[in-house]
């Protein structure tokens, strides 16, 4: 096969009602929580662009405003930390003016992930695509953007980034069947199944390369788990005929995963990357062992 044409779009989904975090999600989008001083978002966009993707489309819902804001420059806020000579959080606000201008676009109501993607169709156009979940970071992010290019330069088609997950977690994601050949190919998904159901333990984590296919097979692809449109059964009508869209591989990802969508995993997050900072880790870790301490007296 050989060379395929490069990857210019990543579309980010960002237009979920974000019910697990009402009522703080109410009037802001879940993607706009901060996890430590930054939203959940702008680590998502980061990855896409250091991923090498030029073009980045938000899709966004119905309360897109914050979201819009956030990536937009600033000027009287920085005129403010200027006066105050306050350098540290300039720089962090200058760091956001750099990334390149992003795209929005609407989702009319939130009917499910795969018709949050198909928003994007009209953008993207007929050329194969990234998707980003805005509640997932991921880390490190490059060597799987890396592995995952790899193989569609080879193979074309679409690529997953599956991670393996514990029984009783099969239910909470897009579960893959997988052929033992190299590199992996994705045979069909099972998008959230029973554990009794599940093709294997491998999830999809949410990070995708699809083909331009996709967007044709979402418009026929009718309501699926929780009567939404699901990207995982539109991308299993792709894994199983691949003279649609090209096949289905997979990448068994060697990163962590932090899901910000879910409210444990939240919390866990921001302590674990509060802890990193070179700002605020060892105060905060300090106080962590303390306060732990305390809880197992
Ligand atoms: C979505 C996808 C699911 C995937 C998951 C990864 O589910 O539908 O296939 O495994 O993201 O985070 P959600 O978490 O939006 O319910």
């Amino acid at each position: 096969m050989g060379k395929q044409p490069p990857i210019k779009s990543a579309v980010i989904p960002a237009a979920g009602l974000g019910t697990r975090f009402l009522p703080a999600t109410k009037a802001i989008p879940k993607e706009m929580l901060p996890v430590v001083d930054k939203p959940a978002i702008q680590y998502v966009v980061e990855e896409a662009y250091s991923a090498g993707f030029s073009d980045v489309l938000l899709i966004t819902g119905h309360n897109k405003g914050a979201l819009v804001d956030h990536f937009l420059q600033a000027p009287e806020l920085e005129q403010t930390l200027h006066a105050r000579g306050d350098v540290g959080r300039l720089r962090a606000l200058r760091e956001l003016n750099k990334l390149p201008e992003l795209h929005t676009v609407r989702q009319e109501s939130a009917r499910g992930l795969g018709d949050a993607v198909l928003t994007a169709a009209e953008h993207v156009g007929d050329a194969p695509f990234a998707v980003l979940l805005g509640d997932d970071l991921i880390e490190p992010s490059e060597i799987l953007w890396q592995q995952m290019l790899e193989i569609y330069n080879e193979f074309g088609g679409s690529v997953l980034a599956l991670m393996e997950v514990s029984d009783s977690d099969v239910s909470k994601y897009g579960i893959a069947q997988l052929s033992s050949t190299t590199p992996l190919r994705v045979t069909d998904l099972v998008e959230k199944p029973e554990k009794e159901k599940a093709p294997s333990n491998l999830a999809i984590i949410g990070r995708y390369i699809l083909s331009p296919e996709i967007f044709s097979v979402l418009r026929h692809t009718s309501a699926g788990k929780g009567g939404e449109v699901q990207l995982t059964d539109a991308i299993a009508t792709l894994a199983r005929d691949e003279r649609i869209g090209g096949p289905v591989h997979a990448v068994i990802a060697d990163v962590r995963r932090f899901d910000t969508g879910d409210r444990l995993s939240y919390l866990k997050t921001v302590v674990e990357f509060a802890t990193r900072r070179e700002d605020l880790g060892r105060e905060f870790t300090e106080w962590l062992k303390g306060f732990t301490r305390g809880l197992h007296d």
